[in-house]
């Protein structure tokens, strides 16, 4: 039997798994580790922490699983996007890396759309300046840290700062690096045009990649740390989202997903390139070679609950602990007792900012409606609403653009919640389906290694082997009016808000 190992870089930490090639979980190991927030709207991570926790689950699954190292055919790696990972010429790692819900950017993003134009953004990247995205990033490093700027030789993402230290390539793929804003992303290759403007070196970046192919092998010294065969294949891997499409079996056109992880996406898969004028969902290269997908991102979704969970649930935290059950769970069963609307309350989830529909980096978070009545498991329901109406938001632009969602998934922490897949199930009024693998980046990033090592000859194929559908959601025929009523006071509040927003950001 071949195995092959998925590494997921999460926001709020890195999971390794090892699959047989039927794509059954072998073992599997996750390290948690700290988001810095230093000022209001900022985040960042050590990539040093990455790596550490990469080394030490991949050592804890192999370890765990007993499997013969020789039998371990490839490794593809899965991760958090547009995270800046800087490196000297020495390969040190220059400050800690800007990641993805990081929103300092909105003055190089004006700078963006000044100087080069949304329109030739938009032609050559298939997205507007982003504030989230690695370009703004890099602009902001050289407007604010210029000794910084000074010391750069490798510009990297997060997964690929992880190939960097288990291979020593410097490389890419298309679908991450569609979220640095520097990508032709219907030709799939560097924009020199883009380069230039931005006075961005090329030979800072690492060659670019279709997401199956061989990038490089294990070093030796990684492969005798790790416990796997020296010249052990790496494959591009994917950005995390694009990395569960696979894991979900999107892989064709009318199939879509939803996430909830960190952020909050929804996603479909589109065989032609499929742009938003106004830019409010992504465009970005799919995993799938030859392909693309669309996604609708919502910054703060499970980020909100873990957020919430952190600051007000300690109670459940303990109890959870004593009874040998996770701590989501109990939260879901209190959030369950509390109806529709949650008696009249409404949460915006705008803890970082938000992206689709919005763009605006302003944004905060906010409770619509306390009264005293309320309690902490009102705020806990009108949580897990709030994020899905957010998502809903996604699903509204993918309607207006013709993009078929009906064949919706549901992965990341959240879609293993019941509740909030009948939450969404009744806001899209569609059902709501689960792959029988809740693995879905990991895994997405193993079948790409699968296919890299030659065991399936092609992504669709290798999804067609391995994912199958597991539960189906279908959405409640009294619920859905019901929530469609907030829903729509819901997409009225952020209109009412925005220039508040803005003020607020000025004080
Ligand atoms: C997608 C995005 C997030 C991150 C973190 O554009 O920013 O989904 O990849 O998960």
């Amino acid at each position: 039997m071949a195995y092959v190992i998925g590494v997921d870089c999460g926001t709020s930490g890195t999971k390794t798994v090892l699959f047989d090639e039927k794509g059954n979980v072998i073992a599997s190991s996750t390290i948690e580790y700290p988001m810095y927030q230093p000022k209001n709207g900022y985040a960042e991570q050590w990539p040093g922490d990455w790596a550490n926790a990469m080394i030490n689950t991949v050592k804890a699954v192999m370890a765990k699983s007993g499997v013969n190292k020789n039998d371990v055919k490839g490794i593809g790696i899965s991760g958090q996007m547009h995270g800046l990972v800087l490196l000297d010429k020495d390969n040190n790692v220059i400050r800690p890396s800007i990641i993805w819900c990081d929103q300092r950017t909105e003055k190089e993003v004006e700078w963006m759309n000044s100087n080069i134009g949304r329109e030739k953004l938009v032609s050559i990247t298939a997205n507007p300046a982003l504030t989230g995205w690695t370009a703004a990033k890099i602009l902001w490093v050289k407007n604010n840290e210029p000794e910084n700027y000074e010391k750069i030789a490798h510009i990297l993402l997060p997964k690929d700062f992880l190939r960097f230290v288990l291979t020593h390539e410097y490389a890419t793929e298309v679908s991450d690096a569609s979220g640095m804003q520097l990508l032709d992303v219907p030709n799939r290759k560097w924009s020199d045009e883009l380069l230039s403007a931005f006075e961005i070196d090329k030979n800072w970046l690492g060659k670019v990649y279709e997401s199956c192919e061989v990038t490089g092998t294990l070093t030796k010294a990684m492969a005798d740390e790790l416990g796997l065969g020296e010249g052990t294949i790496v494959v591009g891997g994917a950005g995390d989202n694009a990395a569960a499409a696979i894991g979900t079996g999107v892989c064709e056109d009318g199939k879509a997903f939803t996430t909830i992880g960190t952020s909050g996406v929804v996603f479909a898969h589109t065989s032609n390139i499929s742009i938003d004028t106004k830019g409010r969902v992504h465009t970005c290269c799919a995993a799938v070679p030859g392909a693309w997908h669309v996604m609708g991102v919502t910054q703060g979704a499970g980020l909100s609950l873990k957020w919430f969970r952190d600051n007000f649930c300690n109670a459940e935290k303990e109890t959870a602990k004593y009874m040998g059950v996770d701590e989501y769970y109990l939260m879901d069963k209190q959030a369950e007792t509390v109806p529709v609307g949650a008696e009249r309350l409404l949460y915006l989830p705008y803890l970082m900012g938000e992206r689709t529909p919005h763009l605006d980096p302003n944004a905060r978070g906010v409770f619509f409606g306390l009264s005293a009545m309320h309690t902490k498991k009102h705020m806990l329901r009108a949580v897990m609403e709030g994020v899905s109406y957010s998502l809903r938001d996604c699903v509204e632009v993918f309607r207006e653009m013709d993009i078929n969602v009906s064949d919706m998934m549901a992965c990341g922490g959240g879609g293993s919640s019941p509740l909030w897949r009948s939450m969404l199930a009744d806001l899209y009024n569609c059902p709501v389906k689960t792959a029988s693998s809740k693995e879905g980046p990991a895994l997405g990033v193993a079948l790409l290694a699968s296919v890299g090592a030659g065991i399936y000859t092609s992504v669709p194929e290798a999804c067609k082997a391995v994912v199958k559908t597991d539960k189906t959601q279908a959405p409640d025929s009294a619920k859905v009016p019901e929530y469609e009523k907030y829903y729509q006071l819901y997409r009225d509040i952020y209109p009412a808000l925005k220039e508040q927003f803005a003020k607020l950001g000025t004080l």
